[in-house]
């Protein structure tokens, strides 16, 4: 007799390329074991119809198909919805969905700008029912789970530095047609760090360290770029931002450095970690998605960095063997577990202990953005 599982019926609200990653990884639910929960697709919803045909052709049970999301508030077939949308429409559709009592995994920034996020904190604090998250996956590749033990042991004695960043390099091309995410009206101010932004700060702000103050260079290198017609449009995002941040808590006094940029030669969705200190050091990068380098420090001692690859190490346990090879649509299936484990078991009573990003955690990630925003404009350092 097959076990049975409680099902948590999902709406997807935004069928691009996140929501079509999200389907794939609700396919895929048989490669995690011992999982007590299992996510179905009940409802869909785009505005464009055409992207309804891949969801017909892959899956059973999708009772609602609809171009108004406002469908899928009102289904009695839907509990929770995962939402993947341009950022011009989070602050409207996220808090639609959270007075409509649906549970919510929605999509990084959380919000064009900081006022749209705290318009989505609010309703998030006149709900406490509805359970809410924010997608980020890096935290759940396992030499960035490695990488959270470390800080969660405090390994590395005195902190020297931090840097964290994610590059992409499509942008090189001047002839890379321009999209809503090179827009400001729908990406939003902060361009590139919007876009990018939590993946390098998730697990700094997980780990309490909050910049108390940053200085930001940001780039527009490719200024014009064709239109759908071929026509060249101004492109008034920002490509790159380094943001130079310095990071005070308790015990630590540290520099810390997060880039978020969209034209780093050669790089395809490169996240890197690297924390350096007196005691312990960690790298990882999913540049090399299975190594993972560390150097333990005594007075003395011979300065030698350890690589080990690690293979497939992973929150949830899977049916993957140890040796391979870990990916980006591997860590979107981890991170979801983790969101269905937090709405079927609760946040304190989930089955391993990283949750998604949270709420709080983007409001946090908002402040040092529009502080970075502004750091870049002036010339000048910002506190936070
Ligand atoms: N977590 C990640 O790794 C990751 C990666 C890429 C993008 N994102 C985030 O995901 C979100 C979506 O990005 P994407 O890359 O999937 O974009 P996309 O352009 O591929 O998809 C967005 C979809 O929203 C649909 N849409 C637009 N207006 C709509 C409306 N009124 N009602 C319903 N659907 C509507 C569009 O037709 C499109 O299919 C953004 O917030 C982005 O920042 C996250």
């Amino acid at each position: 007799m097959p076990r049975a599982k409680r099902e948590l019926r999902f709406g997807i609200i935004g069928l691009g390329l996140m929501g079509r990653e999200f389907g794939s990884a609700a396919a895929r639910w048989a490669h995690l074991l011992n999982l007590s929960f299992i996510p179905r697709i009940t409802a869909i919803c785009d505005t464009n119809e055409k992207l309804f045909e891949w969801w017909d052709d892959n899956f059973d049970g999708i009772k609602l198909r609809t171009t108004n999301y406002h469908d899928l508030l009102g289904s009695a077939d839907v509990d929770a919805i995962y939402c993947a949308v341009p950022h011009n429409l989070h602050a409207g559709f996220y808090t639609d969905i959270i007075r409509a009592g649906k549970h919510m995994l929605g999509e990084k920034p959380f919000g064009i700008d900081a006022a749209a996020n705290a318009q989505i904190l609010e309703v998030i604090n006149q709900h406490p029912d509805v359970v809410v998250a924010c997608s980020s996956e890096f935290p759940f590749f396992p030499g960035a789970q490695r990488v959270i033990r470390y800080i969660n042991e405090q390994r590395f004695g005195k902190i020297i530095e931090v840097s964290a960043g994610l590059l992409h390099s499509s942008d090189l091309d001047p002839n890379k047609k321009i999209n809503w995410k090179r827009m400001v009206h729908m990406n939003g101010e902060y361009g590139c760090m919007g876009d990018l932004g939590m993946h390098p700060l998730h697990i700094p702000l997980r780990a309490g360290w909050m910049p108390s103050n940053v200085r930001a260079l940001l780039s527009n290198i490719v200024t014009q770029r064709p239109d759908a017609s071929g026509q060249l449009v101004p492109c008034e995002t920002w490509d790159n931002a380094t943001l130079a941040c310095e990071v005070q808590t308790a015990d630590q006094h540290f520099p810390m450095v997060i880039q978020t940029y969209r034209i780093s030669p050669g790089d395809t969705n490169t996240w890197y970690i690297r924390i350096t200190g007196t005691e312990f050091s960690v790298e990882y990068s999913t540049k090399f998605p299975k190594t993972l380098r560390t150097m333990e420090y005594t007075s003395g001692g011979e300065q030698a960095w350890k690589v080990v690859d690690l293979g497939y190490e992973t929150a949830y346990p899977t049916i993957t063997g140890g040796i391979f090879e870990f990916g980006f649509s591997d860590g979107l299936l981890q991170m979801w577990a983790a969101f269905c484990d937090q709405l079927a078991n609760g946040r304190a009573n989930m089955m391993q202990s990283y949750y998604c990003a949270t709420p709080t955690e983007t409001a946090l990630h908002h402040r040092v953005l529009t502080a970075a925003l502004e750091s870049g404009k002036r010339n000048q350092v910002v506190n936070l």
